[in-house]
């Protein structure tokens, strides 16, 4: 069977990591979480002190950087020049600093050509926000996965239950403004591709949104 690019946009909380790594392991493709690349930009930054808005600063970061996932028995493990920050980019300080670089279009720039070389040999699953708009306009299966924010909210609470002291309002408004940022930034904003399926998850369990995207898939 070809071997495909499929993408998988939509903003936080709307199930798109547990679905995307189902439909990987389902078809035996490789997953990339883009979200993730985006954190590692502003885990670093912030470790080497560079502000936010210091698009100069921010273009040696990247020139420096050597960004690449590998998986082992704990999943898909984020490394950068060779330590392993996994684990380190997934606060509530990293989600907020992630949104506001990933505005930068310097940023944007180096993760776009680094996210290609990633597609090349197909049999991906990417997960984003503009993969489909953007980063992989041709892709053969484009999915745009929503959900209410209060669904989402929760959804995020529970994940981070055990990790993170925030309260659910914190977490809502947290999303609530990264959804934002996302969505209102002028450099690839989240938005559905014309030619993506819409998918709302509120109501639907991850297995529903699995067998829906693969009856897309195989069609
Ligand atoms: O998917 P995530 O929550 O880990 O993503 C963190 C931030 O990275 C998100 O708020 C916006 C940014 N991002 C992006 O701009 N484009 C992508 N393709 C993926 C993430």
């Amino acid at each position: 069977m070809k071997r495909l690019i499929i993408t998988i946009d939509g903003p936080a909380g709307a199930g798109k990591t547990t679905v995307s790594r189902e439909i990987a392991d389902r078809l035996n493709y490789k997953y990339i979480d883009t979200g993730a690349l985006y954190r590692g930009i502003a885990f670093e930054a912030r470790y080497a002190g560079v502000g936010q808005d210091d698009d100069m600063g921010l273009e040696n970061l990247c020139s420096t950087l050597n960004l690449n996932f590998v998986k082992d028995e704990r999943g898909l493990r984020l490394l950068s020049n060779n330590s392993d920050i996994t684990d380190q980019i997934r606060t509530p300080e990293i989600s907020m600093l992630a949104s506001a670089v990933s505005a930068r279009p310097v940023v944007r720039k180096y993760l776009l050509d680094l996210q290609r070389s990633m597609g090349r040999e197909k049999g991906v699953v990417f997960e984003g926000r503009d993969m489909g708009t953007v980063v992989f306009p041709d892709a053969d299966m484009k999915f745009y996965l929503n959900a209410s924010q209060k669904v989402r909210a929760i959804r995020r609470y529970r994940e981070l239950e055990s990790k993170s002291f925030q309260t659910l309002e914190e977490v809502e408004i947290e999303i609530g403004l990264r959804d934002e940022n996302d969505r209102k930034r002028e450099v690839a904003p989240m938005k559905p591709a014309d030619d993506a399926v819409m998918i709302d998850s509120s109501y639907l369990s991850v297995n529903e949104v699995v067998e829906m995207m693969l009856s897309y898939i195989s069609n």
